[in-house]
């Protein structure tokens, strides 16, 4: 059954509410989802050295950097997760193809097989770190979050997400 079918002749009276976020205009909607598949884009670029190294990684640390880098894959997938689904959640659609989290990353991706155990914790460091810096722009962006506190409040949790994972990774190095 269709949905004009099923809501013949109903008044829904949430019928002209254009998104599940109450007051969010198209607008800031399209902005916050801009900055948000980037950071997706992001993410993605820096799972897949993640992952790239727990399988490359040699030396005698390779058990614990393998296990440590399985975590770090993990988690990435499911922050991944959650901002395809919080652009969702705007009434927006997310960056879902291969072709455009390239386009859309400017993390470089880097050849696993040619670097050694440090130099890929510093690499990853590093893209975390990046990664901060671009949530902070768009936290401190107050503009975007008059009427969407809760893409705020998901965005403060996932810098934490990645001070976190930034701790580990330096933790290594230090
Ligand atoms: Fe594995």
């Amino acid at each position: 059954m269709t949905e004009t079918i099923k809501n013949k002749g109903v008044n829904l009276k949430t019928k002209n509410f254009e998104r599940p976020i109450a007051n969010l205009n198209k607008e800031t909607a399209g902005t916050t989802t801009k900055a948000l598949n980037t950071l997706l884009a992001n993410e993605y670029a820096v799972f897949t050295k993640t992952l790239n190294y727990h399988w490359n990684v040699t030396g005698p640390r390779f058990h614990s950097i393998h296990n440590f880098l399985e975590t770090q894959y993990r988690d990435l997938l499911e922050i991944m997760d959650n901002i395809a689904e919080r652009v969702r959640i705007i009434g927006e659609t997310p960056i879902s193809t291969v072709e455009k989290m390239k386009a859309a990353m400017d993390i470089d991706e880097t050849n696993g097989e040619a670097l050694g155990s440090n130099e890929m914790l510093d690499d990853l460091l590093f893209s975390h770190m990046k990664i901060q810096t671009h949530l902070k722009e768009v936290i401190t962006n107050d503009k975007l979050f008059e009427n969407d506190p809760g893409t705020e409040d998901f965005l403060v949790g996932l810098l934490q997400k990645h001070e976190s994972m930034s701790w580990m990774l330096k933790s290594h190095l230090d």
